[in-house]
Order: structure tokens, then sequence, then C-alpha cells
């Protein structure tokens, strides 16, 4: 049994890492969030140490460390601008860690983790969870098997309403989360990367706070992309249907099914990684690369 500690467990996404840890047979030993609204341990781990400082949440973890108690992996479910850091807490105090998406904001800082990982000999590992999606799997072996120097046209939209909140909460500031094609797009901009190779260009047409739009042209695909958090842009039909989020995606005009199965992968992540077949650092690159030449070019 693995003991773990967790980064951010009051949030939205922890409590799929919490059901992660439990339902892979591990334990949590101590969490850490700056709000106390923490509730949802009762349903998983009541046993583990709660922290509202982090000073605290180090002084514990360094004296279990001290009477024998190991934490193997630290889980990092916190907002985008602080992984870095809680990454490097991490690995230095000699566990493992296992880090939301997206890694971090800037290649640069994919490179500094990296020589961390280095110098303590632990890992970093990345929830890249598309990547484990059945009909995504499906999908890549497919174009592995077309002709040479086939293109694919793809045309790729995801409108995920967000009401007035976002824009207060830390996902709204681009400084904390990088906009909306880091924090919404990373996981379809990693999917595409993984699929069809690498950029060849990059257009950006829009970027504004609610919404981002461009053209990728990619070793084996041109992608038309639109990212979306206004219920505005839905289709009327999906709003006539009361539903706030639309997920498409045709290849050469022909749907791609990847609606259901979307949520339900971190379990899978986890029995990955745990298997020794997680996402290392090294593959969060290219997609952080893309994600921040998008914030750049924004008009
Ligand atoms: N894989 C996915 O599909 C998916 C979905 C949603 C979010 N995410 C990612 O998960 C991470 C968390 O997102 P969320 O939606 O749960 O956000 P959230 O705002 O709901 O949760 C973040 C939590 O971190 C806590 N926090 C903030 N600063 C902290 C600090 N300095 N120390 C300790 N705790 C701190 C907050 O109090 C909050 O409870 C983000 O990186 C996000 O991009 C991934």
């Amino acid at each position: 049994m693995k003991n773990f500690a967790l980064i951010g467990v009051g949030g939205y996404i922890a409590p799929r890492h919490l059901k992660a840890i439990k339902d892979t047979g591990n334990n949590l030993i101590a969490a850490l969030d700056k709000n106390d609204s923490v509730g949802i341990l009762d349903s998983y781990f009541p046993e583990a140490d709660f922290f509202t400082e982090f000073e605290r949440f180090d002084r514990h973890l360094e004296k279990l460390k001290r009477k024998g108690t190991r934490i193997d992996y630290v889980t990092v479910c916190s907002p985008n601008y602080l992984h870095d850091a809680h990454i490097r807490f991490g690995l230095r105090i000699g566990a493992d860690v296992i880090c939301e998406k997206p890694m971090v904001l800037n290649p640069w800082n994919v490179d500094g983790l990296a020589e961390i990982e280095k110098e303590t000999g632990r890992k970093i590992f990345t929830i890249l969870q598309l990547r484990l999606h059945p009909a995504i799997i499906a999908l890549k072996e497919k174009i592995k098997k077309a002709p040479a120097g086939k293109k694919f046209n793809i045309d790729l939209k995801y409108i995920t309403s967000r009401g007035h909140w976002y824009y207060v909460s830390w996902k709204g500031d681009i400084q904390k989360s990088g906009g909306i094609a880091t924090n919404i797009g990373i996981h379809f901009f990693d999917m595409l990367l993984w699929i069809f190779g690498d950029v060849r260009s990059n257009r950006v047409d829009q970027h504004s706070r609610d919404t981002a739009s461009g053209r990728l042209e990619l070793e084996k695909a041109d992608v038309n992309w639109l990212l979306s958090i206004d219920a505005n842009s839905l289709p009327e039909e999906i709003r006539q249907a009361g539903k706030r989020t639309f997920r498409s995606m045709t290849i050469d005009g022909e749907k791609f099914e990847f609606s259901e199965g979307f949520t339900e992968l971190h379990t899978k992540s986890y029995e990955e990684i745990l298997k020794g077949n997680g996402f290392p650092i090294g593959e969060t690159r290219r997609s952080i690369q893309l994600a921040h030449e998008i914030r750049e070019k924004r008009l």
C-alpha cells in the first residue's frame, strides 16, 4: 500500500483523486487546502490529517518521515500557477508527484522541473486522461495505419459553459490559469499532437476571456479548433435540450464520438502510474509549448 499526501483537497477535481487513491487500494496520510471546507475527506479518508497552512503540513510530513512513515506520492490539485511550487515540494520530501493538467503554464517551467527530478531521483507524472480513453486509443491506431503523406481535416469544437463565477476565480485569470486555450484546451491539444504529430504552423484567430479559436497544421492533420465557455456559443438544439456542454470533432467530415467516459479516467490514470506506465514530464512538453504559443499570439 502506498502513502499519499494531497494538495488542493477542497476543490472540484480532488474527489476524483481521492477516489482513485482509494480504488487502487492506497492510503491518504495528509492533505492541504487553504480553504477548510473539506468534508469530502469523510467519504474517503476520514483518518487523514488535514492542514490549511503549508508550513504545518510540511512540518507534519517531515516529522512522519523522521519516524519512518514515508510519503510515496504527493498529488497536486491546486490552481495551475501553483503546480510547479507544489511539485518541487513533493520531490524534495522524497515523493513521486502526480500533478493535474496542465503540469505548468510555460515550457521553461518544464525544464526547471526536469532538473529537480534529476537532482532528487524522483518522478513527476501528469494526468492526460484523454490518452487513456478507449475511443481515442482506437483513433490513434487507425491514424497510424493511414497511408504515408495522408493529411486529415479536423474540426474540433468544445463549448463548456461556465457561469459568472469563472471570471472571479483563478480560472478566469490568465496569469493563474493560462487562459482558456491552456486551461480547457490542453486536453485537446495534447490529444491532437499525440495522434497527428508535431505542429507545422499555428494561427490564432481569437483568444478572448471566453472564446479561443484558430487553425493548426500538424504533421498529419489540418485542424480548425474552437473552445468556448460562453453559453451563447452553444448550438441552438443543445441549448433547447437544456445542456451546457457541447463536444464535437469531425475527421474528414465524419463525426468522431467521444462524449462518454471523459470524466471517469482518473482511476485508470492512477492504475497506470502505479504500474510504472505513467506519462512522464517530457510527454507534457509539446502541448504546454503549443498552449503557451497560443497565449502569446493572442490578438
Ligand atoms: N483532468 C481534468 O479533467 C481536470 C478538470 C478540472 C480541473 N483540473 C485541474 O485540476 C486542478 C484543480 O482544479 P479545480 O477545478 O479542482 O480547482 P478548484 O479551484 O476547485 O480547486 C483548487 C483547490 O486548491 C486550493 N488551493 C488554492 N491555493 C492553494 C494553496 N496555495 N495551497 C493549498 N491549496 C490551495 C483551493 O482552496 C481549492 O480548494 C487545476 O490544475 C485544474 O486545471 C483538471
